[in-house]
């Protein structure tokens, strides 16, 4: 099966610096494929890479088989590419449906982002800036899916709010693979991410450090940890930090 997105050995720099080193990682259709890895591993320099924002310095992106690395961001949006960024925000002064108008593409139909979050069907008319941090972030994904997009590049939507809320976000982006889209995932809550995504691939200072099943990872909160923090001595029956990806958001730990 074609995948929905390929990299192959792409490499990335930031400021002339190389943080990308000859990444190759698919995208099964219609699944959710979690990209995990410490702070600075260079997550988002690869989706930035993958959406156009940044310049591969080599490699190829492709996406349904076709190559996008030379099309320019809005092309690649065109042709079916959508980036849900780290820190994305609405637009606060327009109302819940505005914001969707704005990002609607070749008449999408509305109904599909309210079918997904009936929490903003309820608030069509609400001037974004006075939606919950969680009901903006619905609206965000909203935006994201009214675009039509086939594959969708999510980006830390999790910052900041509570785990019942991230729950509720985690079941949107499992129910975006009904409606027949494939989703790179970044998410700081890697047990739950790992939950709802088919295959894993984790970042380690730029470089894929696994390439596996996300069951594989679930119940295996040391190897988690090991790839986050470093692989330490630790003393027999010693316990995983409370901190650690198994138990919430990873926020430390050098690539
Ligand atoms: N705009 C930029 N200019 C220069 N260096 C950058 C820029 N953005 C990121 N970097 C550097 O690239 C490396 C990777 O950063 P990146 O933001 O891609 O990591 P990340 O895995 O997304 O981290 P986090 O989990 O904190 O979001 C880091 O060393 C960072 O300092
Ligand atoms: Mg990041």
């Amino acid at each position: 099966m074609t995948p929905a997105l390929a990299l192959r050995d792409v490499r990335i720099s930031r400021a002339e610096a190389p943080v990308v080193h000859g990444v190759s990682l698919d995208v099964a259709p219609a699944s959710v494929t979690v990209l995990l890895g410490a702070n600075g591993a260079g997550k988002t320099t690869l989706m930035d890479g993958i959406a156009g924002l940044v310049r591969c310095t080599s490699g190829t992106v492709s996406l349904d088989g076709r190559p996008i690395d030379k099309l320019s961001t809005y092309r690649r949006a065109t042709a079916g590419l959508a980036y849900v960024e780290q820190a994305r925000s609405v637009f606060r002064t327009l109302t819940v449906e505005q914001n969707l108008l704005v990002a609607q593409r070749d008449g999408a139909d509305l109904d599909t982002a309210y079918r997904l979050f009936p929490e903003l069907d309820k608030r069509r008319g609400l001037q974004a800036g006075h939606l919950s941090g969680g009901e903006q972030q619905m609206l965000v994904l909203g935006r994201a899916l009214v675009s039509r997009p086939r594959t969708i590049l999510i980006d830390e939507m999790s910052s900041g709010l509570a785990p019942v809320v991230v729950h509720r976000l985690m079941r949107a982006v499992a129910d975006l693979v009904d409606l027949g889209i494939a989703v790179l995932l970044i998410e700081q809550f890697a047990h739950l991410a790992l939950e709802i995504g088919e295959r894993a691939y984790v970042l380690s200072k730029g470089r894929i450090a696994y390439d596996g099943p996300c069951a594989e990872l679930r119940g295996d909160a040391d190897r988690l940890h090991d790839f986050y923090f470093g692989a330490t001595p630790q003393p027999a029956g010693a316990a995983v930090a409370d901190h650690g990806p198994g138990s919430g958001p990873v926020e430390s730990g050098g690539a």
